[in-house]
């Protein structure tokens, strides 16, 4: 990295005192004087989950990982086109299904069920077309398995995992306003349909109970912490109680590296899950 670009990046740093700090899976301004609610209670959560000397590891480590995607060009311009492609792509199914799934909705300001809206990451729906490749490749007997995806959203995932023959599509969203768009968009979608059971629920993906049968799972970087924690260990207990194949797609979106680590590092906590791909979106475990 050229001198300027470092020098540009302490001056950055000082001028907003502590800098960017990614913290719970997004981009957290932290200023001094200027800390939302939400914010400050993140963050005390933070801290008494990783004491303070593993928060201002967690700060440096994620600050670290932004300052080189801002500073960093090759960084730069795969974060331009990432945006770029988003915005197509939103558009475009969009207008070939004849729903809203299009967007980034911050949770801020949504009301949502169950005590963890400070874990929940912000609503933007997934790249269509690599989700379906995604979902082709696991080359599964689809009408036998169920596909839940914790943390729906508008649920533009279940229009497409519909598209497949599984037993039952189902969707987790915490927040009733996005819920309320995911039960428009299944009841409205103009899309092929081969899977008829399709449904998305209100609840918190901690409190949701786990479906019989085997499972695909999906999750596109939802929430972090002690709800990862949660699901996983849900997850895991009902594959105990009874075994049956269970995938598990993660899904990066934009978050990238550090969210991923903090989700490996859960999943492995469980011993019951085995990493069997990584892709450029993110790896996918089966129970083994
Ligand atoms: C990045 S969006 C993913 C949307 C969708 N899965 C997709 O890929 O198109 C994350 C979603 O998870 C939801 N969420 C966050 N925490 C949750 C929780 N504890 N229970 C249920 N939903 C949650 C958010 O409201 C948001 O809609």
């Amino acid at each position: 990295m050229p001198c300027s670009s470092l020098l540009f990046g302490c001056g950055y740093a000082a001028l907003f005192g502590c800098g960017y700090a990614a913290l719970g899976g997004e981009l957290v301004l932290i200023t001094l004087s200027h800390m939302s609610k939400t914010y400050r209670r993140r963050i005390d959560r933070i801290l008494r989950r990783h004491g303070l000397l593993g928060t201002a590891r967690l700060a440096l480590e994620r600050g670290l990982f932004y300052l080189e995607l801002a500073l960093y060009p090759p960084r730069r311009a795969a974060r331009r086109a990432f945006w770029r492609r988003m915005l197509t792509y939103d558009a475009e199914f969009d207008r070939a299904h004849g729903v809203d799934t299009a967007g980034i909705v911050s949770l801020d300001t949504l009301e949502v069920v169950g005590s963890h809206r400070i874990e929940g990451v912000t609503y933007r729906g997934c790249d269509p077309v690599l989700f379906r490749e995604r979902i082709a490749a696991l080359g599964i007997d689809f009408p036998q398995y169920t596909f839940i995806d914790l943390g729906c959203g508008k649920g533009r995932t279940l229009l497409i995992a519909a598209q497949f023959p599984f037993r039952q599509v189902r969707g987790v969203e915490f927040a009733p306003d996005l819920l309320a768009v995911a039960e428009k968009n299944i009841a409205v979608d103009r899309g092929p349909r081969r899977c008829c059971d399709v449904r998305a629920d209100l609840a918190d993906a901690a409190e949701y109970p786990i479906p019989d049968g085997p499972l695909v799972v999906f999750m596109h970087n939802p929430f972090d912490g002690a709800v990862m924690d949660r699901v996983l260990a849900n997850l895991a207990r009902s594959y105990r109680e009874q075994r049956r194949d269970i995938w598990i797609v993660y899904w990066v979106g934009s978050a990238g590296k550090p969210v991923v680590a903090a989700f490996l590092a859960a999943l492995f906590d469980q011993h019951v899950f085995a990493r069997v791909a990584d892709t450029p979106e993110g790896p996918v475990f089966r129970a083994t």
